[in-house]
This record gives C-alpha cells, structure tokens and sequence, in this order.
C-alpha cells in the first residue's frame, strides 16, 4: 500500500477545484493507495511570525528533529503521492497554502543543507497539483505564479515528478468553461489511474 497524502486547500462548499479532486480520488485505485487528507482550513496554521518563529529557530538550532512542530514536515516527506488541490487566487494560491508549506519546509525533515547547496529529502514520486482559475491563464505562463512556485519548489524539496492539471476560463460567461472543467477532470481521472500502474 502506498501513502497519498491529500492536501486540501479547497475554499468553500461547491468549490469547483474541489470537484476536480473528487474526480481524481473517483478514479484512484483505493486498494492501493492508504489516503490521508489534510483539511487545511479546518487546522489551526499559522503564519512563521513572531513567538511562533522564534521557536521554531530554537529548534531548527538542536540536532533533533522531534518536537510535534515537524510532524507536518515528517509526514509530508514520507508520502509516496502527494495532491494539493486549491483554487487559483490573486495570480497564485490561498495563502493558507503557503502557511502550510512554510510548516513543511524543514532542515533535516524536507530538505538537506549540503556543503553544495541544498538537497531534497521528500520520498515522493509524484505532485499532482489540482486547480481551476477563473480567468484564462496559461500554466506556468507569467501569470500562473500557482504552479510556477510549486514547480519551483520542488527543486528544494525532491519529489521526483510535478503534474499541474487546471480548468481555466471559469468565471467568463461567454467562454465555453464547461469544456475545460471536462478536459481537466479527464486528465484528473486518467492520471489518477495511471498512479497503479
Ligand atoms: C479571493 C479570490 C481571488 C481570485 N483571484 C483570481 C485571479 O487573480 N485571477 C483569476 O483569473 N481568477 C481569480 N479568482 C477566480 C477563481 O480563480 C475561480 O473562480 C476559481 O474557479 C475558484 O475555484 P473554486 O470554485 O474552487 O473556489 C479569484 C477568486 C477569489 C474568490
């Protein structure tokens, strides 16, 4: 059995990111894959600021990494998959994705610092980025700063493959979105299968 983590970043009921997902984990091969959820907005995450960072300095500072305030970073490191689903906002993704992955990004954990710079340490295979935005934006292109960072990020933290499957165009009423939203959750429910092989 393989570890999928499932980093939900969805905002609301009827969230049309969220029915990509759903398309996703319909197609997954749930004998073999033991799939965990991280409901981001139901957790208490909170910005690296203040007491909250000076801690945490403290004890990236000791050689131990076993303080309950890595068990996110840990977790994150020994998934095989993981898939992160949030919509497009403000030429990115929530913040809260962002607060969330400033609490995986741990020295020792996540990444290694190495006298040749720094070195991913995550198991997985696969991140599958989930989205849909509501204007036209290109993948990657200079105005997706969502998938652009996530792809950035992976250079530090070492899953192995990056997949960004979005539906664009969503909130233009005379586009036709409904295609794209099909032509995503297709690609969600093929990729998803394809994790079995
Ligand atoms: C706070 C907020 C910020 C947004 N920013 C953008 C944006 O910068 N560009 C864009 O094309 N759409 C933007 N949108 C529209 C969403 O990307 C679009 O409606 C998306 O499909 C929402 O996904 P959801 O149904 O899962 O919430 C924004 C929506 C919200 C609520």
């Amino acid at each position: 059995m393989k570890e999928l983590l499932y980093i939900d970043c969805t905002m609301h009921p009827g969230s049309r990111t969220a029915l990509l997902a759903e398309a996703f984990f319909d197609a997954l091969d749930k004998t073999k894959f033991h799939v965990t959820t991280l409901d981001l907005d139901a957790m208490d995450l909170e910005p690296l600021r203040n007491e909250s960072f000076r801690t945490r300095q403290l004890l990236l500072a000791r050689p131990e990494r076993d303080h309950p305030r890595f068990d996110l970073a840990k977790q994150f490191s020994a998934a095989d998959v993981i898939v992160i689903a949030a919509p497009y906002w403000d030429m990115s993704f929530p913040s809260l994705l962002k607060v969330y992955i400033e609490q995986i990004c741990v020295d020792g954990v996540t990444f290694a610092t190495t006298e040749t710079g720094l070195s991913g340490l995550c198991r997985a295979e696969q991140m599958i980025y989930l989205t849909t935005r509501g204007g036209l934006i290109e993948t990657d292109g200079p105005l997706d700063q969502a998938s652009a960072y996530l792809r950035a990020l992976q250079n530090l933290l070492g899953y192995k493959n990056y997949t960004c499957i979005a539906a664009s165009g969503l909130d233009i009423a005379d586009y036709d979105w409904q295609s794209s939203m099909n032509e995503a959750i297709q690609c969600a429910k093929k990729t998803a299968r394809s994790l079995a092989d």
